[in-house]
């Protein structure tokens, strides 16, 4: 596993190279960075560059992403870290209270927890910080009078939309369906809840797989662009009916819930790929009046079994599934590198006061985007120099 954090960190060129700048400039003299985010390898070269500015790191996982190689690879690196793997929601609550105990400068927040800890608990000397996720976003805006520090919001950069909702997003969660269940996506029957970017992703990468794709959307306007995208827009029970594989990218609550039992097919798959595990309503699926019993059927699958015979099986427990099933890669590296980049310049903009405090929970800055799309488009050297006599 350290093989692989290394390997993670080596292929992160644009983390090495901030870091390297970082370990001269040192804009995190004297503060202390507390982060909310999954703890897995690609974080790592996150957390570590942000150390290398002289931040003191103070981090905790997100629930069930931690993984524990990461865990015990930070803390030989001297980064302190709250607690370990959990499925259990008061036991991370404590951990992300533990983080905000410590009065940091700035927040690397991913789902709004870490900002909504500050409220219930404010402190002095909080310069501002960042927000990951959709999900964050959508529970910081309406908070954003009473936040009164910068927050930025690197889901908004239109390099995080693309970049790693949309492309990285559909093809890790394909990746994780095919390693998790080992079937075949070809003539299969997927239905996708949300085509915002990653449900664009998602129902793409199961489209190039050859699955037969449809979308469900309550937004007609995003509903409209994924008809003219060429995918089946039927009504919702109609799509139930007919699916083999069902995933949610919504970032709403109880969107797949226990009265779709009663349309749900024999051996379908259920999978979020959402932030929260709360698109599939799991509690409601289980205590139905249909469900009979619930078995692990193999690593990271449950199988509900129904009265009348019907299977309908669970990955990840409903827990994301490119970052919480079996032998996790989540999205590519170089996807992660240029968000996790972005998440780096703009703690670095909130710490030297480049942005003002009147940008609370907004996208990331433009002349931020541009800086780091000109760092990738170098790095990874998609400019070729052709050779004079080419
Ligand atoms: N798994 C990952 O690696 C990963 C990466 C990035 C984001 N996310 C998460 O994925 C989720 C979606 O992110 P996004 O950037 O695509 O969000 P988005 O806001 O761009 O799109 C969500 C879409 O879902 C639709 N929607 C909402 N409720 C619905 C419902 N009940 N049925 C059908 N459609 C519904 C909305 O109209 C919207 O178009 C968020 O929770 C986000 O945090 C996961």
């Amino acid at each position: 596993m350290t093989a692989r954090i290394d390997w993670v960190r080596d292929s992160c060129r644009l983390l090495s190279g901030i870091s390297a700048e970082f370990a001269r400039t040192r804009p995190f003299d004297g503060l202390t960075i507390g982060t909310g985010i999954h703890l897995e390898p690609k974080t790592v070269a996150l957390i570590l560059t942000l150390a290398s500015g002289g931040a003191r790191m103070i981090s905790t996982g997100n629930l069930s992403s931690t993984q524990a190689e990461t865990v015990g690879y930070l803390r030989h690196r001297c980064v302190q870290v709250i607690g370990e793997t959990t499925t259990d929601r008061a036991r991370h609550a404590a951990d992300l209270r533990e983080v905000i105990g410590e009065k940091p400068g700035l927040l690397l927040d991913n789902g709004g927890d870490l900002f909504l800890g500050y409220l219930s608990d404010p402190y002095p000397g909080l310069l501002g910080g960042t927000e990951e996720t959709t999900s964050g976003r959508t529970r910081l805006r309406p908070l954003a009078g009473r936040l009164d520090v910068p927050v930025l919001v690197i889901n908004d950069s239109p390099i995080k939309q693309f970049a790693e909702n949309r492309h990285a997003v559909g093809l890790s969660v394909l990746e994780s369906y095919l390693r998790i269940t080992n079937r075949m996506t070809n003539g299969r029957r997927a239905v996708v809840f949300g085509y915002g970017a990653c449900g664009k992703g998602i129902a793409a990468a199961f489209r190039s797989a050859h699955a037969l794709v449809a979308v469900i959307e309550t937004d007609p306007v995003a509903r409209l662009e994924a008809c003219l995208d060429g995918f089946d827009v039927p009504a919702r029970d109609d799509a139930l009916r007919e699916a083999d594989i069902v995933i949610t990218a919504t970032g709403a609550d109880a969107v797949v819930r226990g009265a779709d039992l009663a349309v749900l097919r024999d051996d379908v798959v259920l999978c979020n790929a959402g932030h929260f595990p709360v698109e599939i309503a799991v509690d409601e699926l289980e205590s139905s009046p249909l469900t009979r019993r619930r078995e692990a059927a193999a690593d990271g699958i449950a199988t509900l079994l129904l009265d009348d015979g019907r299977r309908v099986h669970l990955l990840a427990g409903g827990h994301m599934v490119n970052l919480a099933g079996p032998r996790p890669l989540g999205n590519s590296i170089e996807s992660m590198d240029l968000g996790f980049a972005l998440q780096a310049r703009c703690l670095e903009a909130i710490a030297n006061g480049s942005v003002g405090a009147g940008q609370v929970v907004v996208a990331v800055p433009r002349f931020i985007d541009e800086r780091v799309a000109r760092a990738f488009l170098d790095a990874y050297g998609t400019s070729v120099t052709r050779p004079a006599d080419a």
